[in-house]
This record gives structure tokens, sequence and C-alpha cells, in this order.
């Protein structure tokens, strides 16, 4: 198992709604080695934004409920420091997020400039380096002239990475005079400007053209490379997964099931839910063969495994408690009581 820089443990998240207590973190396991791109794969409402969400401390605060977990990231709990700290420290400098959808990212009545300007004032790498800060600054809140100008630089130089032409020339223009993916390219430099260890990347293209999705993608993914910046990369999609990803791990109704390296994942798929998923992707011969059954509601969730109601191999004691996760190759975690890839055991491969 690679070094675990992001280590999330036993999660348990909840929702108060009108029908009741939605349990939609249900004791998740979730890791991320330095500079790794790690994809969080699963159908819609398993829990990905979630998880991302209660990462960033951003959960809404009235209706959600963390009662179990750790979330270790560089060997600090971040369940356990205050939302201020969290806000000052934390969030937009060593963990960034690239929204799903760049249309409402922005304000539309300031220009590109002036938000990502405002972002470095706050965030810069800059922001505490001696050079620049002097006490009266720091008292007056002024952002110092001498670290304007190198952040500005900065910033002209991060536009041109994420090749943006013109870099002066974006900066004067308002958010509706650029296109959704030059949109997503400003998002991308946003998030690389404050030098983060961590991306969270929720969806980032979903809401982009197909050709603008593949282009923006390959971008994101050379430029962590570049910075050994790890990226948690959520989606529904599998196919994206495989292209950008060095490991997955897969939801299902607010559980983990399986998590693997890429080539792990998808030559030796184990987990029965897993297995379905993956043929359940249209291919020539079958064309796509669904999952019989429902996902479960998270409110009342049926205890143990959430996937004994669909599962072809469930017995008696997946309806009664989650299996513990359990090492079934290299780098390789499966949560299941009965993996369908497992090695055979000495009794099975005498028979
Ligand atoms: N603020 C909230 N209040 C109540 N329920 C919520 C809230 N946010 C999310 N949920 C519920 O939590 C579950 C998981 O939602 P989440 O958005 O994390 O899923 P997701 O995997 O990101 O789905 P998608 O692929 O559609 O983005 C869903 O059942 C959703 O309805
Ligand atoms: S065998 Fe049991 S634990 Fe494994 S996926 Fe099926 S129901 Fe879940
Ligand atoms: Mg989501």
């Amino acid at each position: 198992m690679t070094t675990k820089f992001l280590d999330v443990r036993d999660l348990e998240v909840s929702f108060a709604t009108d029908q009741g207590i939605a349990r939609v973190l249900d004791k998740v396991n979730f890791s991320i080695g330095p500079g790794e791109i790690v994809g969080l794969v699963g159908e819609s409402g398993c829990g990905k934004t979630t998880l991302a969400r209660t990462i960033l401390g951003v959960l809404p605060e009235n209706s959600a409920r963390i009662s179990n977990g750790v979330i270790n990231f560089d060997g600090e709990d971040l369940l356990q420091k205050s939302s201020e700290e969290l806000s000052a420290n934390i969030r937009g400098r060593v963990i960034t997020f690239i929204p799903q959808d760049p249309f409402t990212s922005f304000n539309p009545v300031f220009t590109i400039g002036t938000q990502i300007m405002e972002l470095m004032r706050w965030k810069s790498p800059r922001r505490d380096d001696p050079q620049y800060v002097n006490s009266l600054g720091k008292i007056l809140n002024i952002y110092p002239r001498a670290r304007y100008k190198a952040d500005y630089q900065q910033v002209l130089e991060q536009l041109r990475e994420v090749q943006l032409p013109e870099p002066e020339a974006v900066l004067a223009k308002y958010p509706h005079e650029v296109s959704g993916g030059q949109r997503q390219r400003l998002m991308i430099a946003m998030a690389l400007l404050p030098d983060p260890k961590l991306i969270i990347a929720d969806e980032p293209t979903t809401a982009l053209d197909v050709t603008i999705q593949a282009q923006i993608l390959k971008l994101l993914r050379q430029l962590a490379r570049d910075r050994n910046v790890a990226i948690l990369f959520t989606t529904h999609d599998l196919g994206t997964t495989y292209e950008i990803c060095d490991r997955v791990t897969v939801m299902y109704a607010g559980q983990e099931m399986e998590a693997a390296l890429v080539d792990g994942f998808f030559n030796r798929p184990s987990h029965p839910y897993t297995k379905r998923l993956l043929e359940s992707l249209p291919n020539q011969e079958h064309g796509i063969e669904g999952i019989p059954g429902d996902i479960p509601s998270l409110i009342n969730a049926p205890p143990g495994c959430r996937f004994h109601q669909r599962c072809d191999y469930a017995t008696g004691e997946c309806s009664v408690s989650r299996a513990a996760s359990t090492e079934i190759g290299t780098d390789h975690m499966v949560r299941c009581y009965h993996p369908v890839s497992r090695p055979k055991t000495q009794t099975e491969a005498a028979s």
C-alpha cells in the first residue's frame, strides 16, 4: 500500500430529511497517496459529493451530522480542526476544489481578474512570506503592493500553463465572455495557484461537451503529474477513471465496496457489485446488461452490506453486518464476505 497521505477511516455522515435520517456515508474508508490520482466512482446518490464535502469541511451545518470517523490529512485529523482553521489554512490552500459546473462558479458582476486576485490575496503561497508581510500591513489587512505584483505574475504564468492564450486579455473579461471549456481551465488554474497538495475535483467535466471534456481531463492529469499534486476525482464514468486515474474506489449506496490500482481493478474486479458494474458497461456482444433490482433507500437503509438484496452471492451474514476490509492483492481492498476472484484456499484448490 502506498503511504496514505489522505486517509479516511470509518466515516459516518447522515442528513436529517423530512422523511427521516438518511445515513449517507456508512463507515466509509478511503485513501490517497501523495501525488496520486484516485477516482471515486459510483452511481448517482452513492455519496461521492458528500465524501468530498466532508473532507473540505463544507457540509450543511443545519442538516448534516458526522457521527464517527477520522480524516487524517498529512498527519492531522481534519475533523478535529475548527471551521476557522479549516477556512484559513486548509481549504483553498493545501486542499483546493474544482467544481462540477464552471458556469455558476464565477460571480457574474466582477471581471475574472478581480476574482482571481481576490483569491490570491487570501490564498497565495506568498501570504505568510516574511518578505511581503509587515505588522502594519497585517493590522490594516492590506494586500502588499510587492506581493500583488508577484502574485499577478504567477497568475499570468498559470493561465499560460492551462493553455489560455492572451492571459492579460482573459483577466479583463467578465465570466460570460469566455466559453465553458475556458472557464473550466480557469477553475483548474485557480485550484493550482495556492500550490495545494490535494485537489478535489467533483465531476469536473460533466457540464462540458465531450470533446472539451477529454482535453480538460488530459490537462488536469498532466499538471497534477508535473506538480506532484494528488487528485480526488469523483465520477460515475468508469472509462474516464481508466484514462486518468492511478487508483479507484467504488461506492454503492454510501458504502465503499472495492479499492484497487486501475490495472487490478479492471483486470481482476472482485466485489460482486463491481463485477456487475463492469459487466453492465455496453459492449459490442451484449449491449448494456443492467443490474436487476433497485438501489436501497438511505433512510432506514438495510443493515450489513447494502448490496445484499441484489447480490447473487449473498449469505445470511451479509444482511447482518458489513464485511471487514480485506486485502486480496497488492493495494487491492475488498469489503465482501465472498469476493468473486479471491485466490483459492488450499482446501478449494485441492478439491
Ligand atoms: N443536504 C442534504 N440534505 C439531505 N440529503 C442530502 C443532502 N446532500 C445529499 N443528500 C443525499 O445524500 C445522498 C448522497 O448524495 P451525494 O450528492 O453525495 O451523491 P453523489 O454520489 O455525489 O451523486 P451524483 O452522482 O448525483 O452527484 C443522496 O441520497 C442525496 O439525496
Ligand atoms: S457477497 Fe455479501 S458482502 Fe459480498 S457483495 Fe454480496 S451481499 Fe455484499
Ligand atoms: Mg455528486
